[in-house]
């Protein structure tokens, strides 16, 4: 254990004694219960933010289970990241609809703009990119939900439209902070 804990970054949340009490509060009350393994990981992306490498490794290693069942776990929710979100997140729907309708070409133009893939966020922290299952606006494929909002019937040139929504949304708020 103690030479696990020398290999995790710094700037991780097992290596922050704040946060490595938050995770282990959170463990301590769920460790025991059944299905507490879901419990714990949910609490941990509610309260932390993601769930990196390391805390996957630590739930582990405090649940006695393999690190490969957290990890499956992990990566087969996609409301888990295991990486901070950014200040906005962009969904592309993948149900059948938005699928066929064009959501493919979709992401690898976010690709070639934001430079991230789903699953990551661009280097500014400002947009997290995610794959998200169908949001009942089928009639509307191929769907894209900024933040909140759903924008439906996007072509890959309307795209960089969508983007300039969320970059004035950044824009308002650091107008409004400053
Ligand atoms: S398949 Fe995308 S909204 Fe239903």
């Amino acid at each position: 254990m103690l030479k696990f804990l020398e290999s995790v970054p710094a700037n991780d949340p097992v290596a922050k004694p704040e946060q490595r009490q938050i995770i282990d509060r959170i463990l301590n009350e769920n460790k025991n219960l059944p299905g507490g393994l879901m419990v714990i990981l949910n609490e941990l992306q509610n309260q932390i933010g993601f769930v990196s490498p390391s805390m996957q490794q630590y739930v582990a290693y405090r649940m006695r289970i393999p690190v490969s069942t957290v990890h499956g776990v992990v990566s087969f929710y996609s409301f888990f990241t295991t990486t901070p979100r950014g200040r906005h997140t962009i969904k592309f729907c993948m149900g059948t609809a938005c699928y066929v309708g064009g959501v493919p070409q979709l992401i690898e133009k976010a690709k070639q703009i934001l430079g991230v893939d789903p699953g990551q966020t661009t280097p500014d922290g400002n947009i997290t990119v995610e794959l998200c299952r169908c949001v009942g606006a089928c009639s509307q494929a191929p769907v894209v939900v900024v933040d909140e909002e759903i924008h439906g019937r996007v072509r890959p040139n309307k795209f960089p439209q969508i983007l300039r929504t969320v970059q004035d949304k950044e824009k308002q708020i650091s107008e409004q902070a400053a």
